[in-house]
Order: structure tokens, then C-alpha cells, then sequence
């Protein structure tokens, strides 16, 4: 079994900022809550918080998320200096870095908007990314990301949609390494996003997209908004465009479900 260190995560990264500062816990609540809090002390730009395991881990819509060890389950500090209504972004940027890191494992895992990550029709990685600014100025924005990677049983509510790189792969992944690989793709995305905007950072989510081209189920954020229809792009904003006969429909926030002839994915 592998074992999260400080020293194996700093040994694989090529990054400037990202990764400098490393906390290590053997458990917490939540590295996202305890990133907002040290982000507010006055953490650095790249800060990492990595935990081997979370007793009260967070997903997006207020839900819960199963963190126990064996898993990667890390906050990034960053403090970028372009507009709050582009912050929501930097979780398509977080979901790219993911897939390209676990490419070198061999993984081909795919996005669906907007913040899982899935392989085999199964949910592999969670993303919440949440901020802090006033009306023009971000303070910061902490990316936290849940990686399922040796895990080999799933509470039964989560069998029938969760899967682990173990449990695909069939051998134990280096949490070292893939953290590093993370965190090196993570700042070379930010990077370009700092020196030109988010176009590149789209594209590349286009490329790795389960969603596009497909039918899928849209769940609003409140009741009596689903809806089905072709998902068809991401639009500048991050927004899924989905259309729906001859029209087509922005969707700012909820989730997707793909559809099959016999369910969804
Ligand atoms: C989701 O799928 O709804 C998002 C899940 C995000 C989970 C990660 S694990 C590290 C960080 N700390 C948290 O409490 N949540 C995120």
C-alpha cells in the first residue's frame, strides 16, 4: 500500500509555486475547510493540503463525500488575480489536470460537466471549488479535489456509481506520484490561464469530455428543471449548452446524467 509523504510528493514536482508549501494530515474534516482557513491567515499562492483521509468531506450541492484512506483527497490555494464570474472555471482547469495526470498511469478517464470525472460509466474524482472576493477582487479560491485510488470497497450506496483507479487497474497506485503529476498539470493549465485566458483550458476540457455530442439529463439546481437533450459544447463561461429541439439552453449550474437506450451513466 502506498503511503502519502511529504517528501515523495516534493521529489516528482517541476512546479514554481504549486506544491511549495505542503500540509499533511492523517485526518481532518475537510482540507477544503481547513484551506479557507489558512488561506485566510494569509497562505501562500500554491498551497497544498493533502489528507489520508476526511471524516467530513464535502461535494458539491451541501453533499457529502466518502473519503476514507487510500484515496487522494487535497486543497489547492490559489489567489488569481482575474474576475470572480471566472473563478467557477478553475474546476474544468482542476478536471483537465486530473485527466492528463492519469494519463501517464495509462488511464483514459473522461469529464462530465461539470465537476466529476468518470471512468467505465463510473465516478472516479470530485471537485469543489469555492472562493472568497468582494465585487472585483478575488481573494482566493481553493480547489479541492477527491480522487478515488486504492480503493477497494465502496459503501452499497456507492457500488453502483463508483469505481477507484485499483479497482480498474487491477494493482495499488503511487498516491505520491499521481499527486505530483496532478499538481505539475494543475500549474502549467493555470499558467496559460494567467498569460491568456481560459480558451485553451476549454478546448482541452472539450477533447476529454464524456458529455459532448451525447444525450444527456439535465437536473437543475431546483426542482421541476430537468430537461433532455444533445449536450453540444461548453460555452466562454463554462456553461454547458444544450440543446433541446431547435433551441438551445445555457445551463449555469446542476447535473448531467448521460443517457442510454437501457438508463443513464
Ligand atoms: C463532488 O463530487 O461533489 C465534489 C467532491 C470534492 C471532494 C474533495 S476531497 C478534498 C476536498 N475537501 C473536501 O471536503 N471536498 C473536496
Amino acid at each position: 500500500m502506498f503511503t502519502l509523504s511529504v517528501e515523495s510528493i516534493a521529489s516528482e514536482l517541476k512546479t514554481k509555486f504549486i506544491g511549495k508549501n505542503i500540509f499533511y494530515f492523517d485526518e481532518i474534516d475537510s482540507t477544503n475547510s481547513e484551506a479557507k482557513k489558512k488561506a485566510a491567515q494569509g497562505a501562500a499562492e500554491g498551497t497544498v493540503l493533502v489528507a489520508q483521509r476526511q471524516s467530513g468531506g464535502r461535494g458539491r450541492l451541501e453533499r457529502s463525500f466518502f473519503c476514507p484512506p487510500g484515496g487522494l483527497w487535497f486543497s489547492i490555494i490559489l489567489r488569481p488575480a482575474f474576475a470572480p464570474a471566472d473563478a467557477p472555471k478553475c474546476t474544468l482547469m482542476a478536471a483537465v489536470a486530473v485527466v492528463e495526470a492519469m494519463k501517464y498511469f495509462g488511464v483514459e478517464a473522461k469529464i462530465k460537466w461539470p465537476n466529476d470525472i468518470q471512468l467505465s460509466g463510473k465516478k472516479i474524482t470530485g471537485i469543489l471549488t469555492e472562493m472568497s472576493a468582494s465585487l472585483n477582487y478575488i481573494n482566493y479560491v481553493i480547489i479541492g479535489t477527491g480522487i478515488n485510488v486504492n480503493i477497494d470497497n465502496f459503501p452499497p450506496e456507492l457500488t453502483d456509481t463508483a469505481t477507484s483507479l485499483s479497482n480498474e487497474l487491477g494493482v495499488p497506485i503511487d498516491l505520491n506520484f499521481l499527486l505530483s503529476n496532478v499538481l505539475n498539470e494543475t500549474e502549467k493549465l493555470y499558467i496559460s490561464v494567467l498569460n491568456g485566458g481560459f480558451a485553451d483550458i476549454l478546448q482541452k476540457w472539450r477533447q476529454n469530455s464524456l458529455i459532448l455530442g451525447r444525450e444527456v439529463e439535465v437536473m437543475g439546481v431546483k426542482s421541476g428543471e430537468n430537461f433532455i437533450g444533445k449536450a453540444i459544447d461548453i460555452d466562454e463561461d463554462g456553461a454547458l449548452l444544450v440543446k433541446v429541439g431547435n433551441e438551445v439552453r445555457q445551463v449555469l449550474a446542476g447535473d448531467v446524467s448521460v443517457r442510454f437506450k437501457t438508463g443513464t451513466e
